[in-house]
């Protein structure tokens, strides 16, 4: 009998895990894409702020192209009250965070939050650790969709323990809030996650530059620019799939710090990626360029693609690369990605993607939107420096 019971219990329990998966899992099919405040604004958060931003989204094209959750970051939490509930900042949010998730959701638009798995977040502001099932019930209250969540001040907390914790206490309140995994690649999340976390991030934070080599004051290394955090993607590609993402950080383009064919570069490889796409830039005052490159319905597509197949480097010969990522009509993105000063000749050939050398195939360039025509064996292009050749091949 004692034996029956529990093996009923453990039945129960692994059913239980197994449902609460699959419930995570459902969530985020193509990489989630929306705006966060973090990039450009850090801790200048506030109620008018995140409501022009959503304004902005609904009327610049932005919701059209597929931007759809507004994420206030860190700072908008100032303290917890005598029960524990977690304040936002008054002055800053006076009509409350539900009043600016109903506004969000007035827009047609779906609204995230920030919290950290421990004491406190990266910004000092109370963190989520011992709270968390109080904290999940106030965000379904308050009508969010998309929680990030952080990982300062966790100290020897046991990242998995931690964000299966939070994920447990969001699956419990019945509302679906997307969750984002920020651990920063340290504990591996792409080996545990899936079924935890929609998304994790892979690497430290991104910095709005090209490249960068530089170490951190204290002499911890380093400074993620576009290119170090791309090459931390390399062999990352098997762990994503639908509902479960790998997150190479938000998004920079458009906040100065590139040029418009890097930033183009930095778009197409996110989209190579099969990340998220969360802007970070001042979308209530875009310039043209960047317009264009964040609304490319092509390069978009090719994020969203329902396969759910993350791309991968192909080849690499110095500064050359070529990027390549199977969609589900059968057809590949391929990226010829110059990361040099000087202009290359760059060619990739169909073997690379798995498809036989006699093959003639339909190769369209998805930035100046022209169908080149058909092509056999390869396809060559002259790429600028600092850019890419983003192209989609279909047999
Ligand atoms: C960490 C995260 C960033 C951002 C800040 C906020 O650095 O990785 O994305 O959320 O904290 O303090």
């Amino acid at each position: 009998m004692r034996r029956f019971v529990m093996t009923v219990a453990v039945l129960i329990l692994a059913c239980s895990s197994a449902s609460g998966q699959a419930e995570r899992e459902s969530l985020a099919q193509t990489p989630p894409m929306g705006w966060n405040s973090w990039n450009k604004f850090a801790c200048n958060v506030s109620e008018d702020l995140i409501k022009s931003v959503a304004d902005a989204l609904a009327a610049n094209g932005m919701k059209d192209a597929g931007y759809q959750y507004v994420v206030i970051d860190d700072c908008w939490q100032v303290k917890r009250d005598d029960q524990g509930n977690i304040v936002a900042d008054a002055q800053r949010f006076p009509s409350g965070i539900k009043g600016v998730a109903d506004y969000v959701h007035s827009k047609g638009l779906k609204f995230g939050i920030y919290s950290d798995a421990g004491a406190k977040t990266c910004a000092g502001r109370p963190g989520s650790q011992g709270h968390e099932f109080q904290d999940a019930i106030q965000y379904a209250k308050w009508g969010v969709d998309y929680l990030k969540y952080d990982w300062c001040s966790t100290g020897t907390r046991n990242a998995q323990e931690a964000y299966e914790t939070m994920n447990n206490a969001l699956l419990a309140t019945g509302r679906p809030i997307v969750f984002s995994i920020c651990e920063w690649g340290t504990a591996k999340p792409w080996l545990w996650a899936k079924g935890i976390g929609n998304l994790w991030r892979t690497t430290g934070d991104i910095t709005d530059k090209w490249s960068s080599k530089r170490k951190w004051d204290d002499g911890t290394c380093c400074e993620n620019g576009m290119l170090e955090i791309v090459d931390q993607q390399v062999g990352l590609d098997s762990f994503a799939g639908p509902g479960h993402w790998n997150d190479p950080d938000m998004m920079e383009v458009g906040n100065g710090g590139m040029t418009t064919p890097e930033y183009r570069a930095h778009f197409s490889l996110w989209a190579m990626l099969a990340a998220p796409l969360i802007s970070g830039n001042d979308v209530r005052s875009m310039s043209p360029e960047t317009k264009e490159i964040l609304e490319n319905k092509e390069v978009i597509a090719v994020d969203q693609d329902p396969l759910g197949r993350e791309g991968r480097r192909v080849s690499k010969q110095g500064e050359l690369e070529v990027w390549a990522r199977p969609l589900k009509d059968g057809g590949r993105a391929v990226i010829l990605f110059n990361r040099g000063t000087v202009a290359a000749n760059i060619s990739v050939a169909w073997e690379q993607l798995g498809y036989p050398d006699h093959l003639s195939a339909e190769v369209r360039d998805m930035w100046e939107h022209k169908d080149l025509g058909s092509f056999k064996g390869n396809y060559q292009a002259n790429v600028g420096p600092h850019s890419v050749v983003m192209v989609k091949i279909l047999p």
